[in-house]
């Protein structure tokens, strides 16, 4: 049935969108599921998040998700994720972590979620990640000073830096994309296993995913994206910098092929 909302929705040419099942087991694998009404640990499991919840669990994911699709502009987005308390995070946070960077960039930077130093500050990267980031970046010509916006995929920290649950990126989704529509970039450069798996909706390792175009359908715009190793993984990982260095020469490419 379609809804007089939709129509309106429709008309001013402002999608909804209904988040699709996070579809990452390998990201569910030996951990917690987490109720988000009162934070009981549900089940610890392998199998697909969706299959656990109950329907009327999802039904209320969805509504919320949805609510959150109708606030198309930058004031409203960021008051709701500040104020927002769709999951435990916001019983740990010290406060939300919104962006870094320009709002009219062509290159949307997507990280995993704050660590302790981004939860004080209250900006994406200014750890030892986002130092190796911004080197990175400036390699290819980007800075968030000039032309990079940055967000995480998680607003609040995990606590201990644990992995994101399958529910957190869920709840949280809905900001993500907010970002994403309003800034409309040309391209987007999907950090680590967290940003690529869930905008690309896939189970598929960093390894299988990077080094070729991906395209993300936002609103009404297919957006190019690129996956690349996270900042923090390069960290302890340094022989992949170079694979890093690959990727962000082929989002480099795309943005000067969509001057
Ligand atoms: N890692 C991320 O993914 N995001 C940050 O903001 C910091 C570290």
């Amino acid at each position: 049935m379609i809804h007089r909302k939709d129509l309106i929705l429709n008309a001013l040419g402002i999608a909804r969108w209904r988040i699709k099942p996070f579809a990452t087991e390998a990201a569910v694998e030996s951990q917690a599921l987490i109720n988000p009404a009162d934070g009981e640990i549900l089940k610890t499991s392998s199998a697909s998040l969706l299959t656990q919840l109950k329907p009327v669990e999802l039904d209320i994911l969805e509504k919320e998700n949805i609510l959150v699709s109708e606030a198309l502009n930058w004031t409203d987005l960021q008051q709701r994720v500040t104020a927002c308390t769709r999951c435990n995070l916001c019983n740990s946070r010290t406060q939300t972590v919104f962006e870094a960077g320009i709002r009219q960039a062509r290159c949307l930077v997507v990280g995993e979620a704050p660590g302790a130093e981004e939860d004080a500050y209250g900006e994406p990267f200014v750890g030892q990640a986002g130092k190796l980031l911004d080197n990175m970046l400036a390699s290819v010509g980007l800075s968030r000073q000039k032309n990079v916006y940055i967000c995480n995929v998680l607003k609040c920290r995990p606590p201990g830096n644990r992995n994101p649950t399958p529910i957190e990126v869920q709840q949280c989704s809905a900001y993500l994309m907010g970002q994403i529509e309003l800034v409309s970039p040309d391209v987007l450069l999907l950090m680590g296993r967290f940003a690529a798996q869930s905008l690309l909706n896939t189970e598929a390792s960093l390894s299988h995913l990077r080094g070729r175009v991906h395209t993300v359908k936002i609103g009404k715009r297919d957006i190019n994206a690129i996956v690349s190793y996270h900042p923090a993984y390069l960290l302890r990982n340094l022989p992949e910098k170079l694979k890093s260095w690959a990727d962000l020469l082929l989002a480099k490419q795309l943005l000067n092929g969509s001057e």
